[in-house]
């Protein structure tokens, strides 16, 4: 995928407490331990014939009682206790053109998929993906854990195709945690493929993403020190 990477990593799940609890150390502790050494590996699955595939699958639709749609900025508290994401982060991708998707159940969201358009840096893989503006990026999937087995997540990725194609959308990169097994194996179900194995090492701050292609060769390695300016990160 010449020049292009991408990346994330899944959202969350359990919900709310815990939150409130560690945010004081969300704040300070987690990023420094993350600077001092983190170590992640993770697959870029890339979907390209959008077209093709909304058009082969027939009658995409949710269990009874829920809805899916965009959220709305008043929504988007709720959306971020989902995540266990600080709503300021949540804000700050809205402004940033970033588009925050839910499955509504009794009015509150249960299921979450951020889009981006075009070239982001995803900050916890240390990757860049350079991708032009019809290209999308899309992350920080989940599904509350008291709403999974039943369908929403499966069910949404494949609305979101049909939306995304009907946009004119020509690819779309999602990228899984190594050991996440139910997006590995439900993603090339709806039509992705497997095209990238991202190695990120961070040691006490210098940077070391090893990009490799799908036979498991290497594709590139880069080491750095700063996250690249100017380019949307996530
Ligand atoms: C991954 C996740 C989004 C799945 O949500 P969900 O709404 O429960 O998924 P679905 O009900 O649509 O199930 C999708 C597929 O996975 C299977 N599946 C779901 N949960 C499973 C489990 N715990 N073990 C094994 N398979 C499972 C389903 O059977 C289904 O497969 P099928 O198509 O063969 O029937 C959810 O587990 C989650 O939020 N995880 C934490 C965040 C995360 O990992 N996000 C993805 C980042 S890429």
């Amino acid at each position: 995928m010449a020049g292009a990477r991408v990346v994330q990593l899944g959202g969350a799940s359990a919900r709310p407490s815990a939150a409130r609890g560690w945010g004081h150390w969300r704040t300070w502790a987690q990023p420094a331990a993350a600077w001092a050494f983190r170590r992640r590996a993770a697959c870029v699955f890339e979907l390209r014939d959008l077209a093709g595939i909304a058009q082969s699958q027939a009658g995409v639709c949710l269990p009874e009682g829920y809805s899916f749609r965009q959220a709305t900025l008043e929504e988007l508290p709720a959306c971020a206790e989902l995540a266990e994401t600080p709503l300021d982060e949540y804000r700050r991708r809205c402004r940033g053109g970033d588009q925050c998707y839910g499955t509504f159940w009794d009015g509150e969201p249960v299921n979450l998929s951020w889009l981006h358009f075009g070239s982001c840096y995803v900050y916890g893989l240390g990757l860049l993906i350079e991708a032009q503006p019809s290209e999308c990026y899309l992350y920080n999937v989940l599904t509350d854990p008291g709403h999974r087995g039943r369908g929403l997540y499966k069910n949404t990725q494949r609305i979101l195709i049909e939306m995304l194609a009907s946009r004119g959308i020509t690819r779309v990169r999602q990228v899984v945690a190594i050991d996440n097994t139910v997006p590995q194996i439900a993603l090339p179900k709806l039509g992705y493929e497997l095209n990238q194995v991202i190695r990120h090492k961070c040691i006490g701050g210098l940077k070391i993403t090893t990009i490799l292609d799908a036979a498991g060769a290497v594709a590139s390695r880069r080491l750095f020190w700063w996250a690249p300016v100017g380019v949307f990160r996530i």
